[in-house]
């Protein structure tokens, strides 16, 4: 059976989903994603997402097609049509399709954006084997442009800092500027130092993970010590334990950092707990 997916108002097998090549997504990646994950057949973190969806559309002056009660309903359709029990819903809105190749904006009024969702069935993400052994980093510099904290769909540096990992035998790639980390090519990054969790606080340097909001909110609850700042990759390697957070991965802990060992080489008290709390709180608040 094929997947169902969702274009423009309809629902379609996903052979038969089109968009123009004269889409401004497709031409000048001008558009914008959300991740959102999928925990016994529902929905985490809804609203975070689609309130970052609407700051992200904000501010690049494009309008939302969809209504937040639309979008939910869409979301849910397509986790039911695809029978989806653990994975994650794709949505992405681009600026449309103006019919032909031109920089300047299109008057929205005249052209309505794209608005495409997708699922992804992914068994095994909340009992995930990589979180067991704890993932390997490289660090890369970070090139990207200056407004991180938009998401939007261009992902050509992060596609190639994965594969720089992956030609250093790593599984991802933490970003570098100047001296300190901004975030991974697609989670939030943390480090572990005493009881302390260390992550780069809130900025236009890196995208505000919804995953991040909520694993700092429970860390406070379970009275963690939170310290939101920039830190060097030195300090990272001297840490006791290093992880991300993302839609995809939850809590992930990183075990090596460009070839030196963190800790003891396993994920660490600290990352095993909150990813422990994460995913069983999600659970609860899932939609
Ligand atoms: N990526 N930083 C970057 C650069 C990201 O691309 C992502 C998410 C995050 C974590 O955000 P959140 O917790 O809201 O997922 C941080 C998604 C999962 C992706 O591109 O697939």
């Amino acid at each position: 059976m094929s997947r169902i997916v969702y274009v423009n108002g309809e629902y379609l097998p996903e052979e038969e989903a089109k968009i123009s090549i004269f889409d401004r997504g497709f031409l000048m990646a001008d558009g914008v994603y959300e991740v959102t994950s999928v925990l016994d057949g529902k929905l985490v973190d809804f609203e975070g997402h689609i309130a970052r969806l609407a700051r992200s559309l904000h501010e690049l002056e494009m309008a939302s097609p969809a209504t937040t009660e639309e979008l939910l309903e869409i979301h849910r359709e397509l986790v039911r049509r695809n029978r989806i029990d653990e994975g994650m819903v794709y949505l992405q809105i681009t600026r449309g399709n103006p019919g032909d190749r031109d920089f300047v904006y299109p008057d929205p009024h005249n052209v309505p954006s794209t608005i495409v969702l997708f699922t992804q069935s992914k068994p095994g993400l909340a009992d995930s084997p990589l979180a067991k052994t704890g993932m390997k980093v490289i660090t890369i510099p970070d090139i990207r442009w200056g407004r991180r904290d938009i998401k939007t769909i261009q992902l050509l540096y992060p596609s190639m800092g994965k594969m720089m990992a992956r030609h250093k035998g790593a599984d991802d790639a933490w970003m570098v500027e100047d001296g300190a980390v901004t975030e991974g090519t697609s989670n939030n990054a943390y480090i572990v130092v005493g009881q302390t969790i260390i992550t780069r606080e809130l900025s236009s340097d890196i995208l505000h993970g919804i995953t991040r909001a909520a694993v700092l909110r429970f860390a406070a609850e379970a009275q963690m010590e939170v310290v939101e700042r920039p830190f060097t990759v030195e300090e990272a390697k001297a840490a006791d334990e290093a992880f991300v957070t993302s839609a995809t991965t939850f809590v992930m802990p990183v075990v090596e950092i460009d070839g030196t060992q963190i800790g003891d080489g396993a994920p660490g008290p600290v990352s095993t707990r909150l990813r422990e709390i994460y995913i069983e709180e999600s659970r609860i608040d899932a939609i």
